[in-house]
């Protein structure tokens, strides 16, 4: 299995993969608008005998209140299809995908999730650090990573995702 960055020809395979993981078309259609819409979209993919089999989509965060320094994203969504998950695909993802969003530039990832699946990868709740979220989900569902030591030293309020994803 090979973890690269998306491009271009993965479009199709990408749809499929998150229509087949989530069983609906909300979380493709969410990758679609993303792709054009977010202004630092970062997408990795699971490649496995030339077929894509994993997927998993960084965007911008920004606070409220703003915080001109802070470089953040948040991960959202990703997906594995169903007969190749629980072997290590997403864990790949989700590591693989951090380096790049380091490597981009960003201080810190959010991410929205099951609270036993993401802190493995050092997610920790967000809420420790006074940070909320907007959906209203419960704090130990939303986490951050800080990639930048002491880059959410100050930060806290309400953490934002992209407008795709607010729709
Ligand atoms: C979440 C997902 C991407 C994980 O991919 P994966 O390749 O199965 O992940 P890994 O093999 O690295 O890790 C598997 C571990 O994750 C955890 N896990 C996976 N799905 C989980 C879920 N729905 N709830 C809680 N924990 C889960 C389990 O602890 C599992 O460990 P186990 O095999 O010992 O039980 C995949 O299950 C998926 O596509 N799910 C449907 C879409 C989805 O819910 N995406 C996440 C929200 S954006």
């Amino acid at each position: 299995m090979q973890i690269r960055a998306e491009n271009p020809d993965d479009v199709f395979a990408v749809r499929h993969v998150n229509e087949a993981a989530f069983g609906q078309a909300d979380e493709a259609d969410l990758v679609d608008r993303l792709r054009k819409s977010a202004m630092s979209y970062i997408a990795l993919v699971a490649v496995d005998g030339g077929t894509v089999i994993g997927h998993i989509a960084f965007s911008p965060i920004t606070m409220d209140p703003p915080q001109a320094n802070l470089s953040a994203l948040g991960l959202a969504p990703m997906s594995v299809l169903p007969d190749r998950q629980r072997n290590g695909v997403g864990s790949a993802l989700v590591r693989e995908g951090l380096a790049a969003c380091r490597e981009a530039g960003a201080d810190a990832v959010f991410v929205l999730g099951h609270p036993e699946y993401y802190p493995k990868f050092g997610f920790e709740p967000a809420a420790a650090r006074g940070i909320g979220n907007e959906y209203g989900a419960p704090p130990e569902a939303f986490m951050v990573l800080e990639l930048t030591p002491g880059a959410l030293e100050c930060v806290t309020g309400t953490a934002l995702y992209d407008p795709a994803l607010a729709d």
